[in-house]
């Protein structure tokens, strides 16, 4: 196969086109990126239990309603010491099944109430072996009357897995015969950048690797809730964490809301990331049956998108940026974007989406006339029948990979009037990122690319998965604590070839072959970079030559297997991306493309 890469024209292309999405689904917030490391810590929900608590020595724990820690945490751990106790008594953590001790230096944070004048030891113990990872021994003093906040650091070792546990102790002479209460203890290792309630550097790290360029948060389904009052509400995720009742999540489990408004922002401007804020706009799943809010119902809502807007967006002179001051921030977030809803056309979304989506963008656009507003459907049927100047649309594509590969030429062929944001798309179909999947996943970004003039931003989705709490697979990077692995799936390795090798204009190819099953999309940075992307959706490896005139070298990535099913486990990593240097004849590289494999030519 010969192509022939353009060395002028082409047309500009967006430079946001490959970013993230997400959402709390698969723990990938709690017990994921988010860097609290402790389960259940505050024991939050509407009906709570021990999940994750145990103890140590002659002692026993009981869930506490009449020492509540806050109202929006009105319950604590009681800690029960017989009069007889001796030895060591205390409380257990497990973690979010285990706890990944990385050898930085950790924070813990809780409150105590009760009677107590003695030593606290925080420690980070091996399951099963008693190696003790990290410990500090705390002198408190408290009182039964109040809460008494504690923080101390503890200086780790690096465990060899996850399989550790927190534990708070103290001697049982100090509090035999009463009870401590205790409330929302949290443990956080280094958090990435150092950031205050910040992120898991593991999972971070791997994030930051693919060099995307927006977040588009915080859902999906677990923005729009399974009922109206249970849909993600930005006021109770700002501010002290003790102020954060949390709520129960689309995805089946609770939510703290410790990663909430302000840390998503945080997240942005520590990985260089573009925010794209996705509002509630009336539609609640119940189920995939819900019934939308519309006509005058709407006002309420809309005007708390407006609130929440106004925290983001206002000087500390307004109501709500006041309030954002107040919490510590007190410049504005940089916010440019924002989407109207998810996926409104589906269930009973569609009939009102016209409606919905209009009451929503007059109200936001006449406040802030300079964000850019998302529609979150492509479907016409579900739109108003002409969408307002400069606004987007969103299209999500979960598909097999024959069905990936199929939509090659979907952008082709829509029409031109709107520009798109692709908010979620991934293969469907297997545990993990199979690598068929991985390189149907590129024919479709290579599809994207080619149209990139109206494909402004896309998100593979769902982004994280903790591998023992999963509710959708395949996901990009699943991980666990225990063995402590992320793992760089086959479709990590295309996203971060494709985010960290994007050019400013896509430049026209000549070739001697048709697309099938080799794909291709050419781009430029600047005058003299050319990147050539790739994609072999074929069990035969193919001869390529690729010239780009004025050209001398080139850096080729490639990511393949010959085993169409191959892929990237907790229990094996067989697929790596390999990099080699070429040199060309006359501006012409020639190279073999691999079965199943997807590659970058970097070339200058
Ligand atoms: O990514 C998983 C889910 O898929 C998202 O929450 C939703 O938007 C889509 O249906």
């Amino acid at each position: 196969i010969s192509l022939e890469v353009s060395t002028s024209g082409g047309n500009a292309s967006s430079l946001l086109m490959y970013g993230f999405m997400f959402e709390d689904i698969n723990h990938s917030g709690d017990g994921g990126l988010y860097g609290q490391m402790l389960q259940n810590n505050g024991l939050q929900g509407g009906d709570p239990d021990l999940t994750a608590w145990g103890t140590v020595g002659d002692a026993t724990i009981a869930i506490d309603y009449d020492n509540p820690l806050s109202s929006a945490i009105p319950q604590s751990l009681r800690l029960n010491v017989p009069s007889d106790a001796t030895g060591t008594v205390g409380v257990t953590n497990a973690g979010y099944w285990g706890i990944p001790v990385d050898g930085s230096e950790h924070q813990t944070y809780f409150w105590v109430k009760g009677n107590l004048f003695g030593d606290i030891t925080a420690s980070l113990v091996g399951n099963g072996t008693g190696i003790v990872y990290g410990s500090t021994s705390i002198p408190v003093t408290s009182t039964a009357d109040n809460f008494t906040y504690i923080e101390a650091s503890l200086s780790t070792t690096k465990a060899p897995d996850g399989d550790v546990f927190y534990e708070l102790s103290l001697d049982a002479s100090a509090v035999a015969g009463s009870s401590l209460y205790f409330g929302l203890v949290q443990l956080f290792p280094t958090t990435y950048k150092s950031r205050y309630n910040g992120l898991q550097p593991r999972i971070a790290n791997v994030l930051e690797a693919v060099e995307a360029s927006f977040l588009r948060f915080p859902g999906g389904n677990n923005m729009e809730g399974e009922s109206l009052d249970n849909r993600w509400k930005w006021n109770e995720t700002i501010g002290d964490v003790q102020d954060r009742p949390g709520r129960m999540g689309t995805w089946t489990y609770y939510n703290t809301d410790g990663l909430g408004l302000a840390e998503y922002f945080y997240w942005c401007e520590d990985m260089g990331l573009t925010p794209l804020l996705a509002v509630w706009d009336g539609f609640a799943l119940e189920s995939g049956a819900g019934t939308p809010v519309t006509g005058d119902a709407l006002a309420p809502y809309i005007e708390d998108v407006l609130n929440e807007l106004e925290y983001i967006l206002g000087d500390s002179s307004t109501t709500y940026g006041a309030i954002r001051a107040a919490n510590g921030q007190t410049d504005p977030w940089d916010l440019t974007m924002v989407e109207i809803g998810n996926e409104d056309m589906l269930g009973g979304g569609c009939d009102t989406y016209a409606e919905r989506f209009t009451a929503f963008y007059d109200a936001i656009h006449a406040a802030y006339p300079d964000l850019t507003l998302i529609a979150s459907t492509n479907e016409q049927s579900c739109l108003p029948s002409s969408m307002p100047d400069g606004s987007m649309v969103d299209y999500h594509d979960y598909n097999s990979p024959d069905g990936l590969v199929s939509q090659f030429n979907y952008f082709d062929n829509v029409s031109r009037n709107v520009t798109y944001l692709v908010g979620e798309y991934a293969q469907t179909g297997s545990d993990y990122p199979i690598m068929q999947g991985s390189v149907g996943e590129a024919v479709f970004m290579i599809g994207m690319e080619r149209n990139s003039d109206l494909i402004k931003m896309a998100s593979y989705a769902p982004l994280l998965q903790l591998t023992n709490s999963t509710q959708w697979t395949p996901n990009l990077i699943p991980f666990t604590q225990s063995p402590n692995v992320v793992i760089e799936t086959t479709s990590y390795y295309v996203q971060q070839m494709f985010a960290s090798n994007l050019g400013d204009t896509v430049k026209e190819v000549n070739s001697d072959s048709a697309f099938g099953p080799v794909y291709w999309v050419a781009s430029s940075a600047g005058d003299s970079s050319y990147f050539v992307k790739l994609a072999n959706y074929g069990s035969d490896a193919q001869d390529l030559s690729v010239t780009i005139n004025g050209t001398t070298t080139a850096k080729l990535t490639v990511v393949g297997d010959d085993d169409a099913n191959a892929a990237n486990t907790v229990d094996e990593t067989p697929v790596a991306p390999v990099e080699s240097t070429l040199t060309a004849s006359d501006g012409t590289f020639t190279f073999i493309l691999p079965a199943w494999s997807v590659a970058v030519l970097a070339a200058s």
